[in-house]
C-alpha cells in the first residue's frame, strides 16, 4: 500500500507468517512519480522518492525487513512503470526475491501517467511490457492485476501474463459493490493459468481466506486488515 507498506511496516507484520512481505508500490519512473505528486497534493498517502534514490531507499528498506530476527521468508517490491526499464533495474538489488509489476493502481493520475491498471487496457502491450522483465530479470515475477476492470478480459489478461513467463499473477479479485471478494473469477483464471496465484481481495479471517484457497487460489495476500497492525486471526490455522 503506497505510502504505508515501508521496512518498518513489514517488519512489524514478520511474526504472523507470511511467506512473503511486499513494501511499495514505489512510483518508479518520472510518469508514475509525477503521477505521485499529484496524488499527494490532493491529500493520498504515496511513497515520495526520487529515480535516483529509489534503488539505494529499496534496498536499505529489504535489509531492514530481512535483519528482523522473526522473518525468513521473502521480500517482493510492487513497482509501478509505464516502461519496463526501471523494474528491471531495481530487480538487480541482490536480498529482493520477487519484482512485482504494478498493473492495479486506478487512481486516474497514475491511469494517465500510462502506469497501474493503464497496463490492462491492451493484452499486447502488456504481454510485452512483462515478458522484458522476465526476459532481461534474474528474479521471481509477479504481475499485480485488478478484476472486473470494465472493458478488460480477466481471462485474456491472465493468458498474456502466463505466456509471457510470469512466475505469479496476484489478483485482486475486487467485486464492485460488494463487501467480499469476487471468488468467480479466481476459478475461471484457475482453469486457464497454470501461474501461481495470489488472491487479494478482502480477506479478513480464516474463513475468507479459506474461501479463497478453495477456489483455487495459491496464496493468499492480506492489504487493510493489516493495516491496524493486528491481524484478527493466525494464519497457521488457514
Ligand atoms: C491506502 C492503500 C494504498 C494502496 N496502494 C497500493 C499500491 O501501491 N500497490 C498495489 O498493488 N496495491 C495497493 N493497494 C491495494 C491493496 O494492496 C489491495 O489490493 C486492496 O486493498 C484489496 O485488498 P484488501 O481487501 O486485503 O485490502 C492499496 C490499498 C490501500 C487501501
Amino acid at each position: 500500500m503506497a505510502g504505508i507498506t515501508n521496512g518498518q511496516f513489514c517488519s512489524k507484520m514478520s511474526i504472523y507468517g507470511f511467506d512473503v512481505l511486499t513494501i511499495g508500490g514505489y512510483n518508479a519512473d518520472q510518469n508514475a512519480i509525477n503521477a505521485g505528486l499529484k496524488i499527494i497534493e490532493r491529500g493520498r498517502p504515496e511513497f515520495n522518492i526520487t529515480e535516483n534514490e529509489l534503488y539505494n531507499h529499496i534496498e536499505e528498506e529489504i535489509k531492514l525487513i530481512k535483519s528482523h530476527n522473526n522473518y525468513n521468508g521473502q521480500v517482493s517490491v510492487n513497482l509501478r512503470s509505464s516502461s519496463p526499464k526501471p523494474i528491471i533495474e531495481i530487480s538487480k538489488i541482490k536480498e529482493l526475491d520477487i519484482i512485482e509489476i504494478n498493473a492495479h493502481c486506478r487512481q486516474p493520475e497514475l491511469i494517465e501517467s500510462r502506469c497501474g491498471q493503464a497496463l490492462l487496457e491492451n493484452p499486447e502491450i502488456l504481454y510485452d511490457f512483462v515478458s522484458k522483465v522476465v526476459k532481461h530479470c534474474k528474479k521471481k515475477v509477479s504481475v499485480k492485476i485488478r478484476a472486473n476492470v470494465v472493458g478488460v478480459d480477466d481471462i485474456t489478461i491472465a493468458k498474456a501474463i502466463n505466456d509471457a513467463g510470469a512466475d505469479y499473477i496476484h489478483v485482486d479479485a475486487m467485486k464492485p459493490g460488494y463487501d467480499c471478494a469476487d471468488f468467480g473469477v479466481i476459478k475461471s483464471i484457475k482453469s486457464s493459468v497454470d501461474l501461481f496465484i495470489i488472491g487479494n481481495n478482502s480477506i479478513r479471517d480464516v474463513e475468507s481466506a479459506r474461501q479463497m484457497f478453495s477456489s483455487g487460489a495459491d496464496g493468499i495476500s492480506v492489504a487493510r486488515a493489516a493495516i491496524n497492525g493486528t491481524l484478527p486471526f493466525d494464519l497457521s490455522g488457514v
